[in-house]
């Protein structure tokens, strides 16, 4: 294995166990043997690191090589129309870096260049504008950190727990910080005709993923971007310029954002009759709903993050998130939903933006039923996914904002389950 430690994994868990003071007195293993990380000079202490520059634009070191994006092969046909999936069982903080940030592409990521970028706004406007990449440049610049969920997030789920692990799970989301100038900013530049009440935005790939979004959000917090945590785009997220819609579902962030057409009523594109819609019992169809619902999942520990050390303290460590604004609370059960108890909130809450909660405890080395709930400042609970599918029968793909349950059992290991 490539990413096998110097040292064997048993003598780095000693070592820590051994200079781990101030640790619960249970979560320390007793020292027996003299611990030659301790007592010997190591390798990496007698020689010389790389020098500087030994990889320009550095990656992460290989121990972590396994925290990387992955698919589902049999999910989709072909992967230049598919998705894969963010490593969310083992990142933490609520910034999701780039190269592990989640791509669904309708028709693969194209290759685009700042010289050959071109974005056109016509339509009902006063005058008909296209920018270049310099053109952007100069417009006033503002910064959002926004969760980017897809919409078929957990759809998989639908029909009863069906996927190991919370990546494949809950991981089409992703959270960045993006910086970019404001859409109004660009209306105002081209000036909306009083009967433009609709924007239509596209993107420059094959499949365009044409979708129409209300004024009044045109007008609010959606963002044309072009920078993502403090470097370009990558390719994969719509380099040079993506759509950022705060708090909406992902397929309406176009990626090579190349037109914005305003119109007076909403274009009925392919991506919207065909799909995006949530099929009810009925045979009826919701459609437009474009705000992503409060939702939240326990990231560790998880199926592919089972417990290793054994009893005793436990950090149980999540994420939860809202469309609507803000987390106002997350809830955490360790007895099938019994009972709930508040998680610690940990670094700022954010509107429309990822939260991460840790709970800590006690673990008696029991078999445990394990479960988060979101709450919005709206008052929004996170519904189960027996009430969802009550609601929505399923024929569903898209917004399963279920509440996720893992079954920890007595040997730490962790399985997909839900409670009847
Ligand atoms: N924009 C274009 N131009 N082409 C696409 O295929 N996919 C959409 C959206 N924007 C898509 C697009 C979908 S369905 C989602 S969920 C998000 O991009 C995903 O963004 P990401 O690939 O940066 O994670
Ligand atoms: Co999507």
């Amino acid at each position: 294995m490539t990413d096998e430690p110097v040292t064997s994994r048993r003598a780095f868990l000693a070592g820590t166990a051994a200079a781990g003071a101030g640790l619960v007195a249970t979560a320390a293993t007793a020292q027996t043997a003299p611990d030659p990380l301790i007592t010997e000079v190591q390798p990496w202490a007698s020689a010389f690191g790389d020098p500087v520059d030994a990889t320009p634009y550095g990656m992460p070191i290989r121990f972590e090589s396994h925290v990387v994006r992955r698919n589902v092969e049999w999910l989709t046909e072909s992967p230049v129309s598919s998705i894969n999936f963010t490593p969310i069982h083992a990142l933490e903080g609520t910034i999701t870096p780039q190269g592990c940030a989640f791509e669904r592409h309708h028709s693969g990521a194209i290759e685009l260049s700042k010289q050959d970028y071109r974005l056109m706004i016509n339509g009902l406007v006063e005058r008909e504008l296209v920018f270049t990449w310099d053109d952007l440049m100069r417009f006033p610049r503002h910064i959002a950190i926004a969760f980017c969920e897809c919409a078929a997030n957990g759809g998989m789920e639908w029909g009863g727990a069906q996927l190991e692990g919370c990546q494949f799970t809950q991981g089409m989301i992703h959270n960045m910080e993006y910086t970019g100038v404001m859409l109004r900013d660009l209306l105002a530049e081209a000036g909306v005709k009083p009967e433009g009440k609709w924007v239509y935005v596209e993107g420059a790939d094959a499949s365009s993923n044409g979708r129409s979004i209300p004024m009044e959000k045109a007008l609010d917090d959606v963002m044309v971007a072009f920078f993502a945590n403090g470097e370009a785009l990558r390719k994969e997220h719509g380099y040079p310029v993506r759509l950022v819609v705060p708090g909406w579902e992902g397929n309406m962030w176009v990626k090579w954002l190349r037109r914005i057409g305003v119109y007076d009523q909403a274009v009925e594109s392919r991506e919207e009759t065909s799909k995006y819609t949530d099929l009810m019992p009925d045979g009826r169809a919701r459609k437009w709903t474009w705000v992503m619902d409060a939702k939240s999942v326990i990231t560790s520990p998880s199926p592919q993050a089972p417990i290793r050390h054994g009893k005793g303290p436990l950090v149980i460590t999540g994420l939860a998130w809202s469309g609507h604004g803000k987390i106002a609370r997350v809830d955490v059960s360790v007895d099938g939903g019994n009972t709930w108890v508040p998680a610690r909130i940990s670094g700022e809450v954010r509107p429309k933006a990822l939260t991460r909660f840790h709970y800590d405890m006690n673990w008696d080395g029991q078999e445990m039923f394990i479960m988060s709930r979101a709450i919005d400042e709206t008052g929004y609970v996170q519904p189960t996914k027996q009430a969802l599918r009550e609601i929505r029968g399923l024929n569903n793909v898209y917004h399963n904002n279920g509440i996720q349950v893992w079954w920890v059992r007595a040997d730490g290991e962790v399985e997909n389950v839900e409670i009847a």
